[in-house]
């Protein structure tokens, strides 16, 4: 952990990972404070990969005076464990089953899961309608899970979770409480899709998704970003409107950083 920052800096914050080193949070939320003309640190924390080191780096940032930490690969399912021990946890978070925002809330550590909410953000703020429209996921991992609430706040009229391993896909839907959540596998989507979000890690192994090749959509969006995407591409050149993840990024901190500050973020042509 670095040394404690200037007394004039009000706003100690980071993002813990590991790796770590590629994080465009620092970037991203320097980019909020110039916006909202406010004096922040924020951090790029590395973190071995165990439970007693995390919980250690947490304890130290927050008694150090840390206002908030993100969160991000592997840590979310750690963070909402130690939330969930001695400290609280938002509705979004504890459905989502982990947390990607740290703060404290009334001396207490508190877990809240933007990733979800942000990516609602990025599809409404592109002009998407999600209000009555048929949604398709692809992926039961953490960010799908994350996504659900969100989604459903947005009141779809339905949202289908595929996924390789259906069981999982299954496993989600019985965690909410609603008729709207069907499920498949990737080769057995419904044909009447309008939205189709892609948030399998499939872009990182270089495979490609299996779908059936008449399969049409109007907005396909994926969840990644800074890399070329074979899901994306499948759909442009079927002439749907398209989207990598950067919004959704971009939406979740800005989130993140009203919980952390109270100061709201104007992402009209924001550009970090
Ligand atoms: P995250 O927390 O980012 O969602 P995760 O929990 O590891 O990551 O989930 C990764 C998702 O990508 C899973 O839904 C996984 O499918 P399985 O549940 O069948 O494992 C999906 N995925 C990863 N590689 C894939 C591939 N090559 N083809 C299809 N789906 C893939």
């Amino acid at each position: 952990m670095s040394s404690i920052p200037d007394s004039n800096v009000r706003y100690h914050c980071m993002v813990i990972g590991n790796p770590i080193a590629h994080s465009k949070s620092p970037d991203l939320h320097q980019a909020f404070a110039k916006q909202t003309g406010i004096t922040l640190s924020y951090q790029r924390q590395y973190c071995p990969n165990d439970v007693d080191s995390f919980t250690a780096v947490i304890e130290a940032f927050f008694a150090g005076g840390g206002t908030g930490a993100n969160v991000t690969v592997p840590f979310k399912e750690m963070a909402f464990s130690l939330c969930q021990q001695r400290g609280e946890l938002s509705e979004y978070a504890r459905l989502a089953g982990a947390v990607n925002t740290l703060a404290i809330k009334a001396g207490k550590l508190y877990g809240d899961n933007t990733d979800g909410r942000g990516l609602v953000a990025d599809l409404l703020s592109q002009g998407v309608r999600l209000k009555d429209a048929n949604v398709a996921i692809l992926g039961a991992g953490g960010a799908t899970r994350g996504a659900i609430l969100p989604l459903l706040d947005a009141q779809v009229k339905s949202l289908h979770i595929a996924n390789r391993t259906v069981e999982k896909a299954e496993n989600l839907t019985r965690l909410f409480d609603t008729d709207k959540l069907t499920f498949s596998s990737l080769t057995d989507l419904p044909n009447d899709i309008e939205v189709i979000i892609n948030a399998t890690s499939i872009g990182l192994s270089g495979d490609t998704l299996p779908f059936a090749k008449d399969m049409t959509v109007d907005f396909a969006y994926d969840m990644m970003y800074g890399k070329p995407s074979a899901f994306l591409e499948f759909f442009k050149a079927k002439h749907a409107k398209t989207s990598d993840g950067l919004g959704m990024l971009v939406n979740q901190g800005a989130l993140s950083f009203a919980l952390w500050t109270g100061k709201q973020v104007d992402l009209t042509n924001f550009h970090f």
